[in-house]
């Protein structure tokens, strides 16, 4: 292991410290920004405004999402954006070499922001070098409901996690020139009904939980673009919803930059969106009289009408282009606009891919130290399913691929044929129910990583087949594999089959899980999955290793974590139950709009803790090749109501590794909040045998609760118990007790 990862300690105060190392946009000050953008809007014609506050309609003419063209007279540039998930990609950008990293649930369980602000900084490079000002990467919805077909693209279930990672993600984004966006405010929590469905949610839960990300993110990350939601919140448009906008996001928390529609279907009404705060339509069009893709825009004449007659008054026209134009200052828009035809560093952004890959990989079981594989024992393996020998999978959808093909047939970019090449999602035109393989085949790594030893190959299909292979290898590795997408909901968590996924799968993962066990010496199950997967063959296999949707470089990833070459260090960024009944939403209702958000504060692991319901794996679980101990914990409660910790981190096994020490808190009883909640964590390298002391610190806010009489965080007075651990139900986690006085922050 080289030194400079020993040497490498994670957390959220070193990745601010470095992000200036990292920068390459001039810093522009807010007065500055303000101050060009107020001379601009005093110059500009009623038109001018009108064209900045909407993009010209899809397909965007430059490629990417959507399109604004700029004013040349005043020499504002034109801005183009991208999605961004997890690379340069999503449904129109014409093939390129933009890096296709691992999804954003992945980049969550390496539970490292410095790595997040990296991967937020390289994607933006790619971006501007393929002529991008803005990067709509960044979802950070809350993994409410698994099941959400949409939950790899988002940071996981817990609000300090995904707030934290998503910040140092947008300070990595902005530090490159580019416009960062997080999405989808607010409570965008599944795809069934998506244009339509209302969450219902109380208002401390939508601000203890759904909205705490976001207010992480436009507080300590700075982010300037904000994509409201298509669904409802509490019966009101997320486009259209004035507490959400204007009270909550511009006036409590301050945010300067822009309210971004969703495409096409977030707007219905333009006077009430304009007043509730929405500051720019997309994709937008030339014609808001003309109906495309079934529907009608409203942020080019029809805004202009309710300016000219008084309903939507200037000044909160001016106000939009306002923070537009001061976003694009601030983020070096304007002073180096990005072109097309820059030059992609191909060799860094594969060499990062493959990084947040290892980064990220949990290790879920081990039984008998079956992993890392050793060559001095195992001469012998079947790889079986999952398309191992071809590819590794992708998630699908605007944050998906990046690269999206019918799948009819292997292609440069997609390894594997699709079963159904006319598998539509419901009525998303757009989205191909194909799945997409990256041509990484562990399979072919695994074999680069170790010639001396005998590979065979199966594809699944065959049970006995796989399974005869299985008995005559020292150890058989099953790839399993969980495809999701935008436009649709999983309908269980449980490994799909060809009746679930008929488009992606022949056969029957589990199946072919228990007929391999049965025979194997020993069972690695791999799994390439975008969300929480049930695991009723749990006790007839050794190993489990999650490696999410690992990205381009996922097979090299692989063979090194496998052969442990890379000792796995991620941990759950969601909980793992047992089966979807555990789940607080029983079912995703495809006939009623109301998503009623009836479990309240008890989301995530909050449910189980709450409700004493074992998972089969908890939130923030992850074992590693070595093994770690904890002690000596102290605590000092500052005078603000934070709490620094000291806790030291032992590495008391043979071999490098990271752990994160976690820390949670337990709030006093009368405050009515679930058992525990993750107040901050800290991600650790240690050499073998090395014991290093480590400080961290819990923000006032983290131990808050949100008032509902006063709508203002308060402290909740009494004693809070804290403890730290390296899991959110970690037996052996050490305990302190501080003593909060109350009062409002
Ligand atoms: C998605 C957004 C995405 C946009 C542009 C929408 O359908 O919800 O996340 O950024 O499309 O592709």
């Amino acid at each position: 292991m080289p030194s400079r990862r020993l040497t490498r300690v994670c957390c959220a105060l070193l990745a601010v410290g470095m992000l200036h190392a990292a920068s390459a946009a001039p810093a522009i000050s807010d007065a500055r920004a303000d101050a060009q953008a107020a001379a601009w809007v005093k110059r500009m014609t009623l038109d001018e405004k009108i064209q900045m506050v909407h993009g010209v309609g899809m397909p965007s003419p430059v490629g990417g999402a959507s399109y604004i063209p700029g004013i040349p007279r005043l020499g504002i540039p034109a801005l183009a954006s991208a999605d961004s998930a997890g690379g340069v990609g999503g449904l129109n950008v014409p093939k390129s070499q933009a890096t296709q990293f691992p999804a954003p649930l992945a980049l969550a369980a390496s539970w490292d922001p410095y790595l997040a602000q990296r991967y937020g900084a390289q994607i933006a490079k790619e971006l501007r070098a393929l002529g991008f000002g803005e990067g709509l990467g960044g979802g950070i919805d809350l993994a409410r409901e698994p099941r959400n077909g949409r939950t790899f693209e988002y940071l996981g279930e817990d609000p300090v996690l995904a707030g934290v990672l998503s910040a140092a993600r947008t300070r990595g984004t902005q530090s490159q020139g580019v416009i960062a966006t997080v999405k989808h405010f607010a409570a965008n929590d599944q795809e069934t009904q998506r244009f339509t469905s209302n969450s219902v949610v109380d208002e401390r839960t939508l601000h203890e939980l759904s909205l705490l990300p976001f207010e992480i993110a436009v507080k300590e990350g700075g982010v300037g673009n904000v994509m409201c939601a298509y669904n409802l919140v509490n019966g009101s448009k997320s486009c259209q919803n004035k507490v959400l906008l204007t009270d909550v996001l511009k006036g409590q928390w301050g945010f300067k930059g822009t309210v971004q529609s969703d495409w096409l279907m977030a707007v219905t009404d333009t006077v009430p969106a304009a007043l509730a705060g929405l500051d720019e339509e997309e994709p937008g069009s030339q014609d808001d009289n003309a109906v495309n893709f079934g529907v009608h825009s409203h942020f080019n004449q029809w805004l202009k009408a309710a300016v000219l007659d008084g309903r939507v008054p200037v000044s909160r026209l001016d106000d939009m282009v306002r923070r537009k134009l001061r976003t694009m200052v601030k983020f070096g828009i304007v002073a180096n606009p990005p072109a097309r035809g820059g030059v992609i560093d191909v060799a860094a952004g594969h060499a990062l891919a493959r990084e947040v890959a290892e980064q990220s990989m949990v290790l879920l079981k081990n039984d008998g130290a079956t992993l890392p594989l050793d060559p001095a024992r195992i001469r012998s393996v079947a790889v079986i399913g999952g398309h191992a020998d071809a590819g590794v999978l992708a998630g699908g959808g605007s944050g998906g691929s990046g690269v999206q093909s019918s799948g009819a047939a292997p292609s440069p970019d997609n390894a594997v044929a699709c079963l159904q090449p006319q598998a539509a999602i419901g009525s998303d035109h757009f989205m191909t129910g194909c799945a997409t393989w990256f041509k990484s085949s562990p399979l072919a790594a695994l074999r680069a990583r170790a010639p001396g030893m005998s590979f065979s190959y199966l594809d699944g299909h065959d049970v006995a087949a796989a399974a005869d292979a299985a008995a005559q290898a020292d150890v058989a590795i099953v790839f399993a594999t969980q495809w999701s997408s935008e436009g649709m909901d999983l309908p269980s968590l449980t490994l799909p089959n060809a009746e679930t996924d008929a488009a992606n799968q022949s056969y029957d993962q589990e199946a072919l899980i228990r007929a391999v066990a049965a025979r194997a010496k020993r069972t690695v199950v791999v799994l390439e999955n975008g969300t929480a997967v049930t695991m009723p063959w749990i006790g007839q296999v050794s190993a489990v290793l999650d490696a999410w949707y690992p990205g381009m470089e996922g097979g090299p990833a692989l063979a090194r974590v496998l052969f442990g070459d890379v000792n796995p260090s991620g941990k759950l960024p969601l909980t793992f139950p047992q089966r979807d009944a555990d789940l607080p939403q029983k079912l995703i209702s495809a006939s009623t709009a109301d998503v009623v958000y009836g479990e309240g504060l008890r989301m995530g692991y909050r449910w189980f803790d709450a409700q004493d319901i074992a998972p089969l794996f908890p939130f923030g679980y992850g074992l590693s090749y070595t093994h770690f101990g904890l002690s000596g914990l102290q605590s000092r409660r500052g005078a603000d109501g934070g709490v620094t910790l000291r806790v030291t981190l032992r590495n008391t096994g043979n071999r490098a590794g990271a752990e994160v020490a976690q820390v949670y808190a337990n709030l006093p009883a009368l405050s009515g909040e679930p058992p525990k909640r993750l107040v901050a964590w800290q991600k650790v390298m240690l050499a073998p045998g090395e014991t290093r002391r480590v400080t961290i610190e819990v923000a006032p806010q983290r131990l808050a609760i949100w008032d509902v009489s006063a709508h203002r965080w308060r402290m909740p007075a009494g004693p809070v118990g804290l403890a730290v651990g390296t899991s959110s139900r970690d037996a052996a986690a050490l305990g302190a007790t501080v003593r909060e006085d109350g009062g409002y922050l």
